[in-house]
């Protein structure tokens, strides 16, 4: 088959998988956590999973796609790299409000605040993501920084852009699992975890979705022959262009 056939298969199969962890993660805390709320209660917990795998995982793993898009390359390249930085900043926001909702739950229940491994992984990822757009943004958007400082970074930048997208899916798995345990475990809970109830059947099939979709993604970004024929012709040129400016 067609290389560029393969990558579109991958590519909708990443799609598909994504758009399954958001419709399982809202269907997680619908259906089976009560809803949403504003309030310091468990339904403002519930903002916590869907904006960290809506956000942090499907919007950033598409968005860190954006440069391997075939059917991008003829656009400017200026576009391509708004629609990146627009989208992760898209996925940090909803990180902050995952965040809020998350800390806000904590306090108004007298929750000691991070505590647990899942906190301190998920805590790491959202500050190396707000860092990585702060520099992306201040090497890469302001036609001031010197060039040799582009190029450098370049490759920093997508070295933790892969780091991120794994710490985020190991922080979604672990909160997943803590959760499960929490609730299904619970005294007044009706089954427990080890007897798989359908909310466990649920929750693990989404941790596996977002296991498959982190996969593809890493995939599709990984194979050198899907990268921007013009990243391979003149890699330093690329790297030293400045954001600002029209290709
Ligand atoms: C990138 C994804 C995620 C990040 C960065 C993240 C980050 C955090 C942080 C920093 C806390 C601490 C809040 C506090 O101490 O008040 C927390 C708590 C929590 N998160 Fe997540 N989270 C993520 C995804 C998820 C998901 C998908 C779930 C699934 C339900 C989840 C479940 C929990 C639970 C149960 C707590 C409370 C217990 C604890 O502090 O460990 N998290 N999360």
């Amino acid at each position: 088959m067609k290389s560029s056939n393969v990558f579109y298969l991958v590519y909708t199969l990443s799609l598909l998988l994504g758009l399954l962890c958001v419709i399982f993660v809202i269907t997680w805390s619908k259906g089976y956590r009560g809803g949403f709320a504003w309030d310091g209660s468990a339904k403002m917990f519930n903002w916590h999973p869907v904006c960290m795998v809506t956000g942090l995982v499907v919007i950033y793993g598409n968005a860190i796609l954006v440069y391997r898009l075939p059917f991008t390359w003829s656009s400017s390249k200026l576009i391509l790299k708004l629609v990146h930085a627009t989208l992760n900043l898209g996925a940090l926001s909803l990180a902050v409000i995952g965040l809020l909702a998350a800390f806000g739950f904590h306090n108004k229940m007298h929750i000691p605040n991070l505590y647990s491994m899942h906190s301190w992984v998920g805590f790491i990822a959202v500050i190396l993501f707000g860092l990585q757009w702060l520099l992306g943004f201040l090497c890469f958007l302001l036609p001031c920084t010197p060039l040799w400082l582009r190029a450098a970074y370049r490759d920093v930048h997508v070295f933790f852009g892969l780091c991120i997208l794994a710490m985020t899916v190991a922080s979604c798995l672990s909160g997943i699992n803590e959760k499960l345990i929490f609730v299904l475990n619970a005294p007044n809970s009706t089954a427990s975890y080890k007897k798989l109830p359908p909310e466990a059947y649920l929750a693990n099939i989404l941790g596996v979705l977002l296991l498959c979709f982190s996969l593809t993604i890493a995939w599709m970004l990984l194979k050198r022959e899907w990268q921007r024929p013009n990243l391979h012709a003149s890699a330093l040129s690329d790297a030293t262009e400045p954001l600002l400016t029209e290709d």
